[in-house]
């Protein structure tokens, strides 16, 4: 999720049906790696471990990474632990048990992007940990009910908000959600707050990410010196769902479901 611009968004692309389906085959293979994952996530992997098995697995399945070249970015995932709100950076990180970490992994198959990330954990996570990662997910899931023609921009920021503060804990709002298709980052930017009503009007074709980002404490965010890793001010948990998804006649279609239905809760169990 890019850092939001302060400009009014260019045109926003509609797609048409052929796009539908080459999303859903470069969702297919993101949800694929990201359900492979589950097993990986150990107590004594290195972040950087857990980015080698992202980088074969892409190898495996035959696309591209979107990530490696971003920018200056130099990994296959981004891989967010406890405190890091989002584009944490592969590295000599060892998880320990009660870890929580977001993997976020973008993909190219045949030209066309595939974006999602979830969260995992190292053994169980503690109360507070669980509860922020249903409150995360259940974020995500209340933006996308208002994925529909007719409904706004601001009806999706709204939803995820709401509930996020409806559980007592915050949205971040200085990353967002976007458009993608044959592009990583395109307009709008999708953010995840916002007031009904407000905002693009969508539209069936439009194609794009929706991928809260949920604190327990405050929701702002402080970049690190590596210019990537955004972390909470306060220091309090942050948790992430992210999907990429097209509005259709009557609703939405998410391109990056898991095939094994492992999207949440993915490699733990919770309650
Ligand atoms: N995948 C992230 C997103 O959801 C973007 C990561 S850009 C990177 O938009 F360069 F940090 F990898
Ligand atoms: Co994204
Ligand atoms: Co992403």
């Amino acid at each position: 999720m890019p850092f939001r611009r302060k400009t009014t968004p260019e045109r926003i692309v509609i797609h048409d049906q052929t796009a539908f389906q080459n999303m859903a085959r470069a969702g297919e293979v993101v949800a694929r790696i990201l359900d492979d994952l589950c097993t990986h996530v150990q107590p004594g992997m290195t972040t950087r471990d857990l980015d080698s098995i992202v980088e074969e697995h892409i190898a495996h399945y035959k696309v591209k990474s979107a990530t490696i070249g971003y920018r200056g970015y130099r990994h296959a995932s981004c891989i967010s632990v406890n405190h890091v709100i989002c584009h944490g950076v592969p590295g000599a990180k060892v998880l320990r048990q009660g870890d929580i970490l977001n993997i976020d992994v973008t993909i190219i198959r045949d030209g066309w992007f595939g974006d999602s990330s979830r969260m995992y954990a190292v053994g169980r996570p503690s109360i507070k940990a669980r509860r922020l990662l249903k409150a995360a997910h259940k974020a995500l899931f209340a933006g996308l009910a208002q994925v529909q023609p007719g409904n706004t921009f601001g009806d999706i920021g709204h939803a995820i908000e709401k509930y996020a503060v409806s559980q007592r804990m915050s949205s971040v709002r200085s990353f967002c959600g976007h458009g993608i298709g044959r592009a990583f980052h395109m307009p709008p930017e999708v953010t995840h707050f916002g007031r009904p009503g407000t905002g693009p009007v969508l539209q069936e074709g439009m194609i794009f990410t929706v991928e809260p980002m949920i604190n327990l404490g405050r929701p702002d965010a402080r970049l690190l010196a590596d210019g990537w890793t955004a972390v909470t001010r306060d220091r309090t948990l942050s948790a992430q769902f992210e999907h990429t998804v097209g509005v259709t006649r009557d609703g939405c279609q998410i391109f990056t479901l898991s095939p094994g239905n492992r999207f949440f809760p993915t490699n733990f169990t919770i309650d």
